[in-house]
């Protein structure tokens, strides 16, 4: 009997020795929260709040899918700072008021699953070095309350090319309606994916301040590229020379089609002259025969 119960504690010890080893192999070390942030691994989130940070903390936990760092000082969002591939599942990015100037062309690379991107209220002056190319799950992107000025061509495109992108929010920017704007007008007018587009309106020049982008007319954005007055010459020049090219192959073509009456105009012309001619001949004979003369004298006498 005191035997089996030893048997058994016996295996209760290794039975729990073995739990405790294959427990401490299985469990990761508890997944650290960076000290300033605040982290629920139930709601998959991470909030750093108005901590004044100047960087994205290198060390988040890997299950973050929902990630708000707002309120603090990044100014500048390097490439790779959210690019770590734990980062995979990310859905949720907010880095509203984060006085952000400047997002690297790399920075939003390498998260396949962002479904919502917060970069509201930052001092973005405009997106040409931003890429968002490999956002397919893209559906909102906020931009209000920067600094932007005009939105060119491959922002615009990269936004096009984006499948799931619905709702692009624009709001309180500083748009500047000069020429350089035409394309982003053109590009609004047509997308349905801008959130309250009849809203937008030019804050520069002060002529145009309040105007809505919709309701801008292209003569308005004084786009005519200034003419150098050589070059205006020069066209004036060629244009001449065309015109003379041109009305004397008219004339020539009048004169090859008219070409029998003229021949008729010539003879008869000819013709005028021989007998002009002629009769001058005909009065030089006669004043110059001495017996006509005489002749015609006499009869005078
Ligand atoms: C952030 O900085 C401001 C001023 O520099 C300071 O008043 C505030 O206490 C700081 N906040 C934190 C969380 O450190
Ligand atoms: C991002 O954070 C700002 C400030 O806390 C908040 O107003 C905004 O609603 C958040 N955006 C999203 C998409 O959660
Ligand atoms: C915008 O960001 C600034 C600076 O972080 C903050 O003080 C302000 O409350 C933010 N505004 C809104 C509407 O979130
Ligand atoms: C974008 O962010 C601003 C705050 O900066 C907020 O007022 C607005 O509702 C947001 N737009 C969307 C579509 O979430
Ligand atoms: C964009 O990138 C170019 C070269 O990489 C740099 O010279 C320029 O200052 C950047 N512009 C902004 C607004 O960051
Ligand atoms: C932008 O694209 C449009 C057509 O998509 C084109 O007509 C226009 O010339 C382009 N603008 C610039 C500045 O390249
Ligand atoms: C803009 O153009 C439309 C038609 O082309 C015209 O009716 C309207 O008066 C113009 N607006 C201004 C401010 O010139
Ligand atoms: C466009 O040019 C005209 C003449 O040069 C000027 O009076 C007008 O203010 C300009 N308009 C804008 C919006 O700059």
């Amino acid at each position: 009997m005191p035997g089996r119960e030893a048997e058994r504690r016996g295996a209760l010890c290794l039975g729990l020795l073995l739990h405790a080893l294959l427990g401490c192999g299985s469990a990761q070390p508890p997944a650290a929260c960076p000290a300033p942030c605040e982290c629920s691994e139930a709601a998959k989130t991470v909030k750093c709040v108005n901590r004044n940070l100047t960087e994205v903390p290198p060390d988040l936990p890997p299950y973050v899918r929902n990630l708000f760092i707002t309120g603090n000082r990044l100014a500048l969002l390097p490439a790779g700072a959210l690019s770590a591939p734990r980062l995979a599942e990310l859905g949720t990015l907010n880095l509203s008021g984060n006085h952000l100037r400047a997002v690297e062309a790399g920075a939003l690379a390498a998260l396949p699953a962002l479904r919502h991107l917060d970069l509201s209220n930052n001092s973005l002056v405009g997106l040409r070095n931003v890429s968002f190319q490999g956002l397919v799950r893209l559906q909102s992107l906020n931009l209000s309350d920067n600094s932007l000025g005009v939105l060119r061509n491959g922002t615009l495109a990269q936004w096009r090319g984006l499948p799931a992108l619905r709702s692009i929010s624009l709001g309180r920017n500083t748009w500047v309606c000069d020429c350089a704007i035409e394309d982003m007008v053109a590009w609004l007018k047509e997308s349905d994916q801008v959130e309250g587009k009849e809203a937008l309106s030019c804050a520069f020049p002060e002529k145009l301040a309040g105007r809505a982008l919709l309701k801008l007319n292209t003569s308005e954005l004084n786009c005519s590229t200034p003419v150098d007055v050589p070059s205006q010459l020069q066209t004036s020049y060629v244009f001449l020379g065309i015109v003379l090219a041109l009305i004397g192959a008219i004339f020539l073509l009048v004169l090859y089609l008219n070409r029998k009456g003229i021949k008729k105009w010539m003879h008869n012309i000819r013709d005028a002259c021989r007998d002009h001619m002629e009769g001058y001949h005909y009065r030089y004979e006669i004043n110059a025969d001495p017996r006509l003369t005489n002749l015609s004298s006499n009869s005078d006498v």
